[in-house]
């Protein structure tokens, strides 16, 4: 196991962290237990191979996640991780349930305090309602009276955002979603410097893009085979994320034995700019090809917002255009539907015009949304 000093918070963390999102399930007709047995000993094992940053939250596994990691770190295994557990911000409605949520979750972790505490999944619109709550005094105040050590946030939303919530405080650490392709995505490359010059140490969660680049299409394997080291598609992906000096720790959600057994392996090599000009071509191609099949050339500018009839236009192209990417129309059907449930569907729009008059690429937006109600409107 690879190991880096946290930012300036005067310890060492390994490289690979364990994220419990995606813990093993036992599935009995119509429901899912997770599989507490097996996640234990995972969780456990990763640890004794050097592990020792352990990430969870209020919801994963149907809430199962903070009592699960609460009962594995038992028996002195959590004295050798830091724990990270996260607010669900999308759950507080007054600044009263600040401290419940946070007392909740020690309980159900069942330890007296947690090191990292993030404010889980920031967007615009989450960070506004929680500034309108005092949630940094609150987080003083749980650093004060002993109840956390470092507040941090995780976030999903774009550069923009990101930089505004960077400064706003004295964040010990934050959280993105990076990886091969997110590069110019969410917080991104820009992201990357601002947490440098910043001196603010970054978790990566979706180093795997949830697992999609785990699953190379036949052209991204073909590529993969021709190089002349020999390294998995997921080898690769992980290896670009730790290439970064900026990115403390790399969390995977690993859902079996096998993914654990392959990580630790993968992360005995995981260094600070170990990658050569040739392995970054590579990389570079492989996100070229993968970015080559997304039809729509929507950038998500957004200058064709709002829409009168509140189609999200962006929205809609961006989910597309990924399903097109991993050649698997059938992750736009589910996703389509939320979109239908909001209201906010192509099926909304007049054809108006006014979208294509903003939209700086010229984009025949009108009949993109048409491809895309067909698509997303078929039966799976
Ligand atoms: N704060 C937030 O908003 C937020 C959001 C997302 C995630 N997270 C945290 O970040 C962690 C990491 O994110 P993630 O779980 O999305 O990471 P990820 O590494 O992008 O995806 C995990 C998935 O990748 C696949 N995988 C992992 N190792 C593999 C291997 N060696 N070979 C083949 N497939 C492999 C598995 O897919 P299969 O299960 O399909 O096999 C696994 O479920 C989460 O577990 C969670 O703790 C936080």
């Amino acid at each position: 196991m690879q190991y880096v000093p946290f930012g300036q918070l005067g310890f060492e963390i390994s490289r690979l962290g364990f994220g419990m999102m995606r813990l093993p399930q036992i599935v009995n007709g119509e429901e899912k237990t997770t599989d507490e047995a097996r996640a234990i000993a995972m969780l456990r094992s990763a640890i004794d191979r050097g592990v020792n940053y352990v990430d969870t939250a209020y919801p994963y596994c149907a809430g199962q996640s903070e009592p699960i990691v609460g009962r594995a770190l038992r028996d002195g295994y959590r004295e050798r991780v830091k724990l990270a557990t996260k607010l669900p911000v999308w759950k507080v409605e007054s600044p009263q349930d600040l401290d419940r949520f946070l007392d909740e979750q020690l309980r159900r972790l069942d330890v007296p305090y947690v090191d990292f505490y993030l404010l889980h999944a920031l967007d615009k619109e989450r960070w506004e309602k929680m500034q309108s709550f005092h949630v940094t005094e609150f987080l003083d105040r749980a650093v004060k009276d002993g109840r956390i050590r470092y507040p941090s946030f995780s976030f999903h939303d774009d550069y923009a955002v990101f930089r505004d919530i960077l400064l706003s405080y004295d964040w010990c650490m934050a959280q993105i979603q990076f990886n091969y392709l997110d590069i110019r995505n969410q917080a991104g490359l820009s992201g990357i410097r601002l947490a440098r010059k910043r001196k603010v140490p970054l978790v990566v969660m979706e180093p795997l893009r949830g697992g999609a680049l785990a699953s190379p299409t036949p052209d991204i394997q073909a590529l993969i085979d021709r190089y002349p080291e020999k390294r998995s598609a997921v080898e690769w992906a992980f290896r670009y994320v730790g290439d970064f000096g900026e990115v403390a720790t790399i969390l995977s959600g690993m859902s079996t034995e096998e993914q654990v057994e392959d990580n630790l392996r993968i992360f005995d090599d995981v260094r600070v700019g170990a990658l050569s000009d040739a392995d970054k071509r590579l990389i570079a191609r492989l996100r070229q090809t993968y970015v080559k099949r997304m039809p729509i050339g929507c950038t998500r500018c957004a200058y064709c917002q709002p829409c009168p009839k509140g189609v999200q236009i962006p929205r809609i192209f961006s989910s597309y255009n990924e399903a097109s990417m991993f050649g698997d129309m059938s992750r736009f059907t589910g996703r389509y539907q939320s979109i239908v449930q909001d209201q906010a569907d192509a099926s909304q729009c007049v054809r108006c015009g006014l979208c294509e008059d903003q939209c700086p690429q010229h984009l025949p937006i009108r009949t993109w949304l048409e491809t895309a109600h067909k698509a997303g409107s078929s039966e799976k």
